[in-house]
This record gives C-alpha cells, sequence and structure tokens, in this order.
C-alpha cells in the first residue's frame, strides 16, 4: 500500500456577486432573516449566457490544482467529478473535463452524494492511489445550482441558502509515512431521501413523454425541496459522529484538531460543532458568508481559501466533514 495526499488545491467562483439585499428585491425575504439563519450575506451566481457552467468551472478550478500540485496535465491518470447539477443529464461532467483539458484519454468517474460529493469522491481517489492503481487523481466539485432554483418566494427556503462555484485537488502518491490522507468514513440513509431532493427528471415516476405533454408550471418536483428544520437536526448529529469516528480510527482526540473545514451548509451549524468540540475561532474554517452552500463545491473552495491564507500548515491535522441529500455523511482525516 502507498500513502496518498493533496498536492495542489484550486477554486474559481462567478464574478457575479449577489448580496441578501439583491434578493429581496425578487422575493418576499430580507437579509436579516437570511443572516440570522444561516450566516450567509452574499453567494455567486453565474450570468446566464457568461460561458460558465458546472463543467468550466470545475476545469477552472483544475487548471489551478494542476498548477499548484507540480504535475503537468498529462500526469493526471484518472478524473473524478462530484457535482448534483451536471450540465447533461448525461453523459456526466467527468468526460467534457478530460475534453475541455485536452488530456489523454483517462478514466472519469462522475459521483452523486450531493453536499459529501467532495468527500465521498476524495475517499475513492485515495483508495485508487493508496492500492497504487493511480498516481495523480484530480477531483473536483462544482455546482451551478442558481439555474435550477426557484427564486420567487415559493422557493425562498431553498433558494437563498445555495451559489454557484467550483473547487479541486490534485490527489497523488505520497512517500513519506507520517503525512496524508490517513482514513475517510462514509455513511448514507436512504429513509429519508426525499427530505432533501429534486425528484425530476428521474424516471422512477412517470414516462418522460407524460411529463413533457403536461409541461406544467407548477410543478414543483423539478425544484430542489428541503425539509430545513429536518435536515439541520440530522446534520448536527452526523457531523459530530462522524467526525469522533474518524478522530477515534486514528487514536485522535477533537484536541489534535488543527483545522476542521466542515462542508458549509449554514454557519449555525457549523457553529454547534465549534461548541461541541471546544474547538477555537482558527481551528474551524467558514466561508458560507461568502459563497452560501455550494454543496460539492463548498469544501474544496473552503479548504483551497484555508490554505491560500496560510491557515493550514504542514504537519497540521486537517478534518474535513460533510452532511447532506440522501441523507449522506462523511469525513476525511489528513496529516497535511
Ligand atoms: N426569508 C424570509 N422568511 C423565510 C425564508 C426566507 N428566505 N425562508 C423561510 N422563511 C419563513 C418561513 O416561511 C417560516 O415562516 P412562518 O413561520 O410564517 O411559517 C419562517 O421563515 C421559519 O421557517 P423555517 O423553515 O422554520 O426556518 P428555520 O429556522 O428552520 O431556517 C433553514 C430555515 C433552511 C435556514 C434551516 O432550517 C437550515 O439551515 N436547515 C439546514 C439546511 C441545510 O443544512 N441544508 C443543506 C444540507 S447539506
Amino acid at each position: 500500500m502507498f500513502n496518498s495526499k493533496i498536492s495542489g488545491l484550486g477554486y474559481y467562483v462567478p464574478e457575479n456577486v449577489v448580496t441578501n439585499d439583491d434578493l429581496s428585491k425578487i422575493m418576499d425575504t430580507n437579509d436579516a432573516w437570511i443572516q440570522e439563519r444561516t450566516g450567509i450575506k452574499e453567494r455567486r451566481h453565474v450570468v446566464q449566457g457568461d460561458g460558465d457552467t458546472t463543467t468550466t468551472m470545475g476545469v477552472k478550478a483544475a487548471k489551478i490544482a494542476i498548477e499548484r500540485s507540480g504535475i503537468d496535465k498529462d500526469d493526471v491518470d484518472f478524473i473524478i467529478f462530484a457535482t448534483l447539477s451536471p450540465d447533461y443529464y448525461f453523459p456526466g461532467p467527468g468526460v467534457l473535463v478530460q475534453r475541455d483539458l485536452g488530456i489523454k484519454t483517462v478514466g472519469a468517474l462522475d459521483v452523486r452524494n450531493q453536499c459529501s460529493g467532495f468527500v465521498y469522491a476524495l475517499s475513492v481517489a485515495d483508495q485508487y492511489v493508496k492500492t497504487g492503481m493511480y498516481k495523480n487523481v484530480l477531483v473536483i466539485g462544482s455546482e451551478l445550482h442558481s439555474h435550477g432554483l426557484d427564486m420567487t418566494t415559493r422557493g425562498r427556503g431553498v433558494s437563498v441558502i445555495f451559489g454557484d462555484g467550483a473547487g479541486a485537488a490534485i490527489v497523488c502518491r505520497e512517500e513519506s509515512s507520517d503525512k496524508g490522507i490517513l482514513s475517510t468514513h462514509l455513511h448514507s440513509e436512504g429513509e429519508h431521501a426525499e427530505e432533501l431532493a429534486l425528484i425530476a427528471p428521474g424516471m422512477g415516476k412517470r414516462w418522460v413523454t407524460d411529463i413533457l405533454k403536461d409541461n406544467d408550471p407548477e410543478d414543483a418536483s423539478y425544484l430542489p425541496h428541503m425539509n430545513g428544520q429536518f435536515v439541520f437536526k440530522n446534520a448536527v448529529v452526523r457531523f459530530s459522529e462522524v467526525i469522533i469516528e474518524g478522530l477515534k480510527a486514528n487514536n485522535l482526540e477533537a484536541k489534535d484538531i488543527d483545522m476542521l473545514v466542515p462542508h458549509q451548509a449554514n454557519l449555525r451549524i457549523s457553529q454547534f460543532i465549534q461548541k461541541k468540540f471546544g474547538l477555537g475561532d482558527d481551528q474551524v474554517f467558514n466561508n458560507i458568508m461568502n459563497y452560501g452552500n455550494t454543496t460539492a463545491a463548498s469544501i474544496p473552495i473552503a479548504l483551497t481559501e484555508a490554505w491560500e491564507q496560510g491557515k493550514i500548515k504542514s504537519g497540521d491535522l486537517v478534518v474535513l466533514a460533510a452532511f447532506g441529500s440522501g441523507f449522506t455523511w462523511g469525513s476525511v482525516i489528513i496529516r497535511w
């Protein structure tokens, strides 16, 4: 077995900033409500027609990660792409990245798992590198939420929370034995699948020809649905459990954490976890204020910013944790 490590990170967010006040002009909401409930001040939205898609944002983030890792794009020997907002229903964006980066015909895998998507993708990359099958795996999390949100008062419980953006990492073989990804921990509980879901387009219930025939503008199954309070209650429990699970597996304790980078679902969730684990402000990284919840992109964007700001140093114990639709949740324990 080999060791694996993150050797390069990058992120990209669209230029267009959408503030809470901007949203209050198009739906019945306000800055105070959004900040108090979620901590979000603004998010980025792709401007329709400006060329940004889930794939192109992922490619922009990937180029930065590749450059920072010191490899050439042709050294990438596998691509993993996590998203819930692919450019096409199929094929997934992994192959579009292979095309757009112009790299040789390496394998490209698409990962679902929504807010836990990047943690799941990282876990897959970690296993491939540890077994020696691949040396440099490109892992991308990218989301274009804004085109799929209900930007009216009907959708305000969901649409104020989500933002667009992408993050990427290169997971490569690590020669030293005491650094790198120590372990990953994944879970699911499908019993609550519909509590945070976008039901259509899906082949589960109806013929697509019937859906097209109905052409019903009131059909909310095309819009994301979230039982916010139920999700919140489950999130705080599962975040805590999976962090403890990861620490225990490595004979570590909460006091050993140098930096916790939680999936940016809600600042209140991060603050709850911070308090529960007795961590200081400098031990938890939050940027939901600036980007909202970018789902599979949120951890790689946050991890990149934390690293760029010098908040992650060699030898640090870095913990990633995510929870989201599925429900799915997971953690990654890294010795940086
Ligand atoms: N602006 C103003 N009012 C809003 C609003 C908005 N954007 N969205 C909802 N409301 C209203 C509701 O209609 C409700 O009004 P009522 O009391 O008259 O019925 C009231 O605010 C409270 O709504 P509720 O949904 O109970 O609020 P909440 O305190 O649960 O906060 C969330 C909502 C979504 C912020 C919160 O539940 C949450 O963050 N949940 C977890 C989300 C999450 O983590 N999702 C991603 C998982 S990865």
